[in-house]
């Protein structure tokens, strides 16, 4: 190997050990730059958001919006835009199991105030918060789209509907 050469590999060894998104996370974005025309990089934003958010350990830091900013050459505050706007990106750590509770319309006549209520009950947190064992956050969310259940919540990328204080004990058993 030349010089030339053994200096381009230490160059792109640097450049990897630099990129806060790892080999793999950059492969898994790039599959999805790949679905849109080659000067619409930017198209891939939300499930480069999910990619990285997830390999991030389910939360999002303003070095990882640039990189990601970066990465499909868009300016970065429209990267923050798009993860300030929807509510399945979190700013800041999480617990291991994030539970959005819609409170919109459906699901606060069904009785969206006692599932809040018994979930602050049971975790001894409200919305925003975490439990010092970092197993729980309940997140506010607006309409799911699953009106029909309401009351409704997601845990993680899991509808469960109708929920009663029973049923929402039971899905909290299920998930130590
Ligand atoms: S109002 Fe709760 S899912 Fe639509």
């Amino acid at each position: 190997m030349s010089v030339g050469q053994l200096g381009k590999e230490n160059l792109k060894k640097l450049e990897e050990e630099e990129n806060l998104l790892s080999a793999e996370v950059r492969q898994q974005i790039d599959h999805w730059i790949a679905k849109y025309p080659q000067e619409q990089k930017q198209s891939a934003v939300i499930p480069a958001l999910h990619i990285v958010q997830a390999a991030n350990g389910g939360y999002l830091t303003n070095e990882l919006l640039d990189e990601v900013a970066e990465y499909l050459q868009m300016p970065p505050i429209s990267v923050y835009e798009v993860a300030t706007f929807y509510s399945m990106f979190e700013l800041k750590p999480v617990g291991r199991h994030k539970l959005s509770v819609c409170t919109n319309i459906s699901c606060q006549l069904c009785g969206s105030d006692q599932v809040v209520a018994h979930l602050r009950k049971r975790l001894g947190i409200g919305f925003g918060e975490t439990t010092p064992d970092r197993r729980f956050t309940i997140k506010e969310v607006e309409c799911l789209g699953a009106c029909g259940g309401a009351p409704m919540m997601m845990v993680g990328q899991t509808y469960h509907e109708n929920l009663t204080p029973e049923k929402i004990d039971q899905i909290l058993e299920a998930l130590k």
